[in-house]
């Protein structure tokens, strides 16, 4: 049993991962300014792994810029956080050409701040929220570790700022324990439907839009581009069920905290790639929804295939994903059908 300080906790990820933890038996502490998630997604958390106590799962409402924000986290467990899973950050690649400064403030500027607060409470264990954009428009396929890191935008910049920051630490300071881990295409949510991805305003993600179409919140899916270099002309991505993510989180802290001080990078997806269209058929089928669709212009930024080599995750931390694209549908089904408007709907 640990006792974890959670950035960002109540995001999608974020709540995933808490769930898992909490189901392992760790105590954790969550700091987030619920700035694109809601207060809901913990209480839901709490209720499912059924921790009445409050001692077991703490929230703060903070920000990982404010010094005295963390402070008061890490004071709260009495300086004993054994590890730190952060997640907080700004994730939005087109929004990150908007905002570049944002993304950079955010991603690099709050682990900055979460590091030096660590640094102060004498904690060197951290598993970071990494993200396969950083790959860019690999040439590799499947992407190992190895591949060129080559962002296309600023928010991908931005992460692999902090993936380079944080191998500095690594190599230069004694002691630290860190986990990079570059996520793919997380999508689903958890089995019981109680949570799930709840995107404010109009999803730029594929999975969210299609639930929210099935829903009836909206009439129909873009398909970005039909005449990619793939056998049915739609992008490929690899999916990967957020609760197969929030398990390798588990596994990573598990692995950091057992072994000796190290820095492991770390792709997390299935291997299997999937194209858009298929996406859609398979989600009609585990739905029996129709999901009406029209073939629009190719986006820009979009690559035509990206799908991970796994096996580094697989041979380091005994994980692999176990749940399909059929599993992805049915449990996003759920959540979406449950709460159409996500944790927060509009007051009639
Ligand atoms: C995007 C982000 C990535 C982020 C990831 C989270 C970009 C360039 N990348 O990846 O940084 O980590 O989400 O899951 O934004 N599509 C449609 N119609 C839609 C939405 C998407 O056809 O309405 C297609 C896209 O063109 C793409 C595929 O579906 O081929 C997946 O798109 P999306 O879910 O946005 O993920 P990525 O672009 O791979």
């Amino acid at each position: 049993m640990s006792e974890l300080l959670i950035t960002g906790g109540s995001g999608f990820i974020g709540s995933h991962t808490c769930l898992v933890l909490l189901e392992a038996g760790h105590r954790l502490i969550v700091i987030d300014n619920y700035s694109n998630s809601s207060p809901r997604a913990l209480e839901r958390v709490a209720e499912l792994a059924g921790v009445a106590n409050k001692e077991c799962l703490k929230i703060f409402v903070g920000d990982v810029r404010n010094s005295e924000a963390l402070d008061l986290a890490f004071r709260s467990a009495e300086d004993r956080i054994d590890g730190v899973i952060h997640f907080a950050g700004l994730k939005a690649a087109g929004e990150s050409f908007k905002k570049p400064l944002e993304y950079w403030d955010v991603n690099l500027g709050g682990t900055r701040c979460l590091l030096d607060a660590m640094v102060r409470h004498s904690c060197r264990t951290i598993v970071f929220s990494s993200t396969a954009t950083l790959y860019g428009h690999s040439a590799q396929l499947p992407i190992t570790e190895n591949a060129e890191v080559r962002p296309i935008n600023p928010y991908g910049n931005s992460k692999a700022a902090v993936e380079m920051l944080l191998a500095d630490i690594a190599s230069h300071e004694a002691g630290w324990r860190i986990a990079c881990l570059r996520y793919f295409n997380p999508v689903g949510a958890h089995s019981s439907g109680e949570i799930g991805e709840d995107p404010k305003g109009t999803p730029d993600n594929l999975f969210p839009f299609i639930s929210q179409v099935a829903v009836g919140r909206r009439d129909q899916l873009s398909v970005f581009g039909g005449d990619w270099p793939t056998p049915d002309g739609s992008c490929i991505r690899d999916y990967i069920h957020v609760m197969d993510l929030a398990e390798g989180h588990n596994a990573a802290l598990d692995v950091l905290q057992r072994e000796k001080p190290q820095l492991l990078t770390l792709n997390l997806g299935s291997g299997v790639g999937y194209s858009v269209l298929e996406v859609v058929r398979e989600f009609e089928k585990v739905t029996g929804k129709k999901i009406p669709y029209i073939i629009r212009a190719r986006r820009l930024g979009d690559a035509p295939c990206t799908v991970a080599d796994p096996t580094k995750a697989t041979k380091c931390l005994g994980w692999q994903t176990r749940r399909s694209l059929s599993d992805i549908c049915r449990d996003g089904w759920s959540w979406q059908k449950k709460y159409p408007f996500g944790y927060d709907p509009p007051q009639k």
